[in-house]
């Protein structure tokens, strides 16, 4: 009896030894009895896949693949659509992020000047001439003491707000 004992014992060491034949002195080693949910189920980015021609997990995206928000950031002149909606929520932001500095009318008289540096006027001719691009640039990324604004306020509405910055410009 005492040896039936000890022979399911060494048994059972045996089978769960068995498991850990990696390097122990190995970064990252670990002992695992149940290896659920330490391997990943789902196929790892660049592991080989049966269910593509190419045999691989990562497929090239189809050509004229767009990145999620790439269209807004990327575009040269407003890719949104005029709306009184638009416009109306092109105001807000500004009421909210611009204004202490800009001023209501946009003519670099907010609240916060004279305190802070004179900001141009919407109007005078320089900034006339500016296009959408350069003045969503100038929101997302600032522009000598203005700060960049790319963290408070999302690329849709960076291009609404274009279009207020635009109507105080009286276009
Ligand atoms: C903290 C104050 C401040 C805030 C807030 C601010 N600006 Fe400015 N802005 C400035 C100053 C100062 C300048 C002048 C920068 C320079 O030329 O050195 C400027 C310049 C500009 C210009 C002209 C850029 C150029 O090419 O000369 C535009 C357009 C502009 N701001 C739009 C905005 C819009 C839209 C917002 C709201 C998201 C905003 N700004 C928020 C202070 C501010």
């Amino acid at each position: 009896m005492k040896n039936l004992v000890s022979l399911i014992v060494l048994v059972v060491l045996s089978v769960f030894s068995s498991s850990c034949e990696k390097n122990t002195k190995e970064p990252g080693y670990q002992i695992n009895f149940l290896n659920d949910m330490v391997e990943p189920v789902p196929y790892e980015y660049y592991t080989e896949n049966a269910t593509f021609k190419n045999g691989v997990t990562a497929q090239t995206p189809p050509e004229g693949t767009i990145y999620r928000g790439g269209l807004v950031k990327g575009a040269e002149q407003n890719p949104v659509d005029y709306t009184k909606q638009v416009l109306q929520r092109g105001q807000f932001v500004y009421k909210n992020y611009c204004l202490v500095c800009h001023g209501k009318t946009g003519e670099g008289d907010g609240p916060l000047i004279p305190k802070f540096p004179n900001p141009p006027d919407f109007k005078s001719k320089r900034l006339l001439k500016l296009t959408d691009r350069e003045i969503f640039d100038v929101i997302s990324e600032g522009k000598g003491d203005m700060p960049g604004h790319a963290g408070q306020i999302e690329p849709i509405d960076r291009w609404k707000l274009i279009f207020y910055v635009r109507e105080l410009q009286g276009e």
